[in-house]
């Protein structure tokens, strides 16, 4: 009889457990959907789509797997990096859609997608959050200090914004843009290796080099949000 109510305790338990992983798994998923979509919305006001946001964080998460990161860090760079330009949507139209010739002071303006897009997360709590508050603010320094909006330089740029800033580039050179056409894999990869120690972390550039194999299904998966979200 005792046996018998030990084992419905431990089948009550087990199934309270269960639901609460369930649950936990829906708040995470979900969590990690609204941060992409979020993301979407400041994308399409420069009329890129969804799947530069994918492709940026499945490089994100090939180079930090290069580099031997791993757990937590893997999970906040692929979910923070989707965040990278959501200060785009402070910037007004009328400069972010001009098609060229843009004057010193409209690319000032530009360049405070940073500072701006860092703004939204001030005084987070939120591991997650301020991996993206970081990105913001550093995915567009370069190595050599001569980025903005700051002109950090080498290590001095946080590690993810380093990281960030070599997928994104990477992204913008395989992509076909109305002014110009999108370079080839290896092209790309060429440009890359060119920038070690100027643009790009050297350390970045190696682990980038080392994924290159999963880095070019990435570049031919052209996975959309859907493909995305479906593997959370
Ligand atoms: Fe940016
Ligand atoms: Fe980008």
């Amino acid at each position: 009889m005792k046996k018998n109510r030990y084992f419905e305790y431990e089948k009550k338990i087990e199934q309270a457990h269960q639901q609460l992983k369930l649950a936990y798994r829906e708040i995470k998923e979900s969590y990690a959907e609204m941060i992409f979509r979020f993301a979407l919305m400041a994308e399409s006001k420069d009329e890129s789509t969804g799947t530069h946001l994918v492709r940026l964080a499945d490089y994100v998460t090939e180079i930090a797997k290069g580099l031997g990161l791993r757990g937590k860090d893997i999970y906040y760079l692929r979910y923070a990096s989707p965040l990278h330009d959501i200060g785009k949507l402070a910037i007004p139209d009328a400069i972010l859609k001009k098609p060229s010739g843009l004057t010193p002071e409209e690319r000032e303006v530009i360049r405070k997608h940073t500072i701006l897009g860092a703004d939204i997360f001030k005084g987070t709590r939120s591991p997650l959050l301020k991996a993206a508050m970081l990105i913001n603010l550093t995915h567009h320094e370069r190595f050599d200090g001569t980025g903005y909006p700051r002109g950090l330089k080498g290590a001095g740029i946080p590690l993810y914004g380093r990281i960030v800033a070599l997928a994104d580039v990477f992204d913008a050179l395989t992509s076909r843009r109305p002014y110009k056409e999108a370079y080839e894999f290896g092209e790309a990869l060429e440009i890359i290796s060119k920038e070690s120690g100027k643009y790009f972390d050297p350390v970045i550039v190696r682990a980038f080099l080392k994924r290159k194999n999963r880095i070019r299904r990435i570049w031919r998966a052209t996975k959309d949000i859907e493909g995305f979200v479906s593997e959370l």
